[in-house]
């Protein structure tokens, strides 16, 4: 099977988003991802729900929302509401995290989990069977352009063994770093989804580089 691909619209041209937009409409690409962050829980701030919303008028693949924030229940109706399709909130950021999955779920959105470079995946065994998709980062969380983190091939490896016991169905998506010369081993290891924002925003010819994620293993 050929991985989901996501563009993470952070390092996209602000100024022609609508372009921008329809480029990924266009391309080999699965899902838009939009990175939501605080300045509280990654020491960055992005953007918020007027830009979703424009992104959902333009765009005809499902958007992959991925929450840098802390305190993300409060917000989850709201992302619904502009939106989101897939939903992904920080583990280290619940409390509560088996109530706030449910939340999510409740509102009709897939739910997704995502740990940075340093929380084990041991951790969310018994959470693991409610969920659509775990999003490993492979860089910590705030920016793009950062550099791919080595270890996070075994943590894909640890995961996919405890999701073919537990959810064999489950999604494994890496943000970070990803770019050709680390796809093919990412997909070996048992991740599906592959996260990318400079790779494909800072080249000559996006929807190429698009293309080359979606089909490096086949
Ligand atoms: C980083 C974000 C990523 C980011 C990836 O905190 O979660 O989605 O846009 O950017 P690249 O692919 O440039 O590392
Ligand atoms: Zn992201």
């Amino acid at each position: 099977m050929k991985p989901i691909i996501s563009p993470s619209l952070l390092s996209a041209n602000f100024n022609e988003l609508a372009k921008e937009i329809e480029m990924i409409n266009q391309s080999e690409a699965d899902w838009f991802h939009l990175d939501i962050m605080d300045g509280i829980f990654v020491p960055n701030i992005s953007f918020g729900f007027p830009i979703i919303s424009h992104v959902k008028k333009l765009a005809k693949k499902p958007l992959d929302v991925h929450l840098m924030i802390v305190e993300p229940d409060k917000y989850i109706s709201e992302f619904k509401k502009v939106g989101a399709d897939i939903l992904v909130v920080h583990y280290e950021a619940c409390t509560h995290l088996h109530r706030t999955v449910q939340s999510i779920k409740l509102e009709g959105m897939q739910a997704g989990v995502s740990l940075n470079p340093h929380t084990s995946v041991d951790l969310l065994e018994d959470i693991l069977p409610d969920l659509d998709l775990v999003l490993l980062m492979s860089v910590n969380p705030g920016f793009g352009g950062q550099e791919f983190i080595e270890n996070t091939y075994s943590k894909i490896e640890k995961l996919r063994a405890m999701s073919n016991k537990k959810n064999p169905n489950l999604i494994i998506e890496i943000d970070g770093g990803v770019d050709a010369s680390n796809t093919k081993r990412l997909i070996d290891k048992g991740a599906n989804a592959l996260v990318a924002g400079s790779f494909v925003f800072k080249s000559e010819n996006p929807t190429k580089m698009i293309s080359d994620l979606k089909n490096v293993n086949f």
